[in-house]
């Protein structure tokens, strides 16, 4: 198969008004990438050669997503909805060109996996024109169903159209379909709308091919790889399906997840191996974790890359530009972002770290806070190495901390110290021995007069 070249149709062309979102429904994410990146990358996965994006009228948005996943992906644009065989028509300059086989592909259905894609089209190499990939729903209500006999694979009935004896068929089809390139376009140009809903049915491929004397065949695939999003809540149910995966994945990978139904990842979280995650923690998008690192409880994660045996938490926020070289400690209510901490460096408690570079061995008390904006402009710490911050300490950025100085408890820094330094930037403490007592002494005396 791998010599054969393959022609991908995604159909995105969908609103998705149940949805009631502003956003087009292929955009919306599930573990953190669009629907359309889901199945892009399976595509991608799959080996096609080339991808055509059929989008709805004004949506750039759609298309930017397709370009942004695969560049030189094609986007057409299907003005009238006139169904799903006008659908993939719009893509008719891709079709023409020309593949040895063509896959039709629903970007509303994201958990699709590669392996399935593959199966599905696995059959045009061995002379089959038509293959469609049929699947078992408990309430086969509203699907097409696929009408077989043995492998054959006679049509594909939509519920509108069927008589009861089709209605009583429970395989259904999942929408995807693998079409022989060699008669995709003339199978495709002679279907009709003489049906109830008066729409070109992708479906009828099937019987056009078996006219032509050409064998159709069904594939089978699980009932939640296949599930189509319609709604919020068939959003929420993909996202459940797609977390289970990625949580089985990263312990087979070698992560250990203490509770694994409270750690929520994104599609491309890398983990690596002897990572121990606990309990409620989540992923954003963009995060890589080396060996050994320990993430404890409530830690939040995004666009961050942490090396081997990082501590991070509990209840730690890694925000995006965050790098961890290897062994540096982050405790509890620690904030980072665009910050790249050097090897062995702490910032143990309460702490923003934010446009920063903190160098190897650093220390950052209790409370170090970065003040990198003025409400205009973003600006960037520096500490050196084995430098110690001490407690409750705002360095007011631009600023560098030399190497190896130490900043005194509670100070503001606002210019440079140099290396090896101590800074201090507070009032000096004044002590009055004896005021206390004097002081009370003096209020008793007036509430007596009272
Ligand atoms: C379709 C299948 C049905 C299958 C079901 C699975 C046909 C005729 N029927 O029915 O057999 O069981 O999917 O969910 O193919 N689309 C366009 N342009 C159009 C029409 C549709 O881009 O003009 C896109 C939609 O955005 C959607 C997909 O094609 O992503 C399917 O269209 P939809 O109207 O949902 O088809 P169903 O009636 O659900
Ligand atoms: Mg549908």
């Amino acid at each position: 198969m791998r010599d054969r070249s393959l022609l991908v149709v995604v159909l995105a062309a969908g609103e998705g008004t149940r949805m009631k979102s502003r956003l087009p429904k292929v955009l919306h994410k599930v573990a953190g990438r669009s629907m359309l990146h889901h199945v892009l990358e399976a595509t991608r996965a799959a080996g096609a050669t080339r991808t055509a994006v059929v989008v709805g009228p004004g949506r750039e948005d759609v298309a930017a997503e397709a370009m942004r996943i695969v560049p030189e992906a094609e986007v057409f644009v299907q003005t009238d909805r006139l169904g799903t065989a006008h659908a993939v028509l719009a893509a008719r300059a891709a079709l023409e060109q020309g593949a040895d086989d063509v896959l039709v592909l629903y970007a509303d259905t994201p958990l699709v996996r590669p392996e399935t894609l593959a199966a599905l089209r696995a059959p045009l190499a061995d002379g089959a024109a038509v293959a469609a990939l049929g699947f078992t729903p408990d309430d086969p209500t509203g699907y097409g169903r696929l009408v077989t006999s043995g492998d054959a694979l006679l049509a594909i009935r939509e519920e509108k159209d069927a008589s009861p004896e089709e209605k009583a068929i429970g395989f259904c089809n999942a929408g995807l379909m693998a079409l022989s390139g060699a008669h995709a376009l003339s199978i495709l140009d002679r279907i009709g709308n003489a049906n109830a809903k008066g729409e070109y049915y992708l479906t009828d491929a099937v019987e056009i091919a078996r006219a032509d004397g050409l064998p159709a065949v069904a594939a089978r695939a699980d009932t939640e790889e296949v599930a189509g999003v319609n709604s919020r809540i068939q959003l929420a149910e993909a996202e459940a399906i797609l977390q289970k995966r990625l949580r089985l994945a990263a312990m087979a990978g070698g992560a250990t997840l203490i509770a694994p139904e409270t750690v929520f990842f994104s599609a491309d979280t890398q983990l690596g191996r002897d990572v121990i995650v606990e309990p409620n923690v989540v992923f954003g998008p963009g995060v890589s974790v080396g060996d050994d690192v320990i993430i404890h409880a409530f830690c939040h994660l995004e666009g961050a890359h942490l090396e081997a045996g990082v501590s991070i938490g509990p209840y730690a926020r890694l925000r995006p530009g965050t790098r961890l070289d290897a062994g540096v400690r982050i405790g509890n209510f620690v904030e980072t972002k665009a910050a790249h901490i050097e090897s062995g460096a702490k910032v143990n408690h309460l702490s923003y770290v934010g446009d920063a570079h903190v160098g190897a061995g650093a220390n950052l008390g209790a409370g170090t806070i970065t003040c990198n904006y003025d409400g205009f402009a973003k600006y960037r710490t520096e500490v050196g190495a084995g430098a110690f911050i001490g407690v409750n300490s705002a360095l007011v950025a631009p600023v560098t901390i030399g190497a190896g100085a130490y900043v005194g408890t509670g100070a503001v820094i606002t210019s440079d110290v140099p290396a090896n330094a101590l800074a201090l930037a507070r009032s000096r403490q004044v002590v009055k021995e004896g005021w206390a007592s004097a002081f009370r002494a003096a209020r008793a005396k007036k509430d007596d007069k009272a």
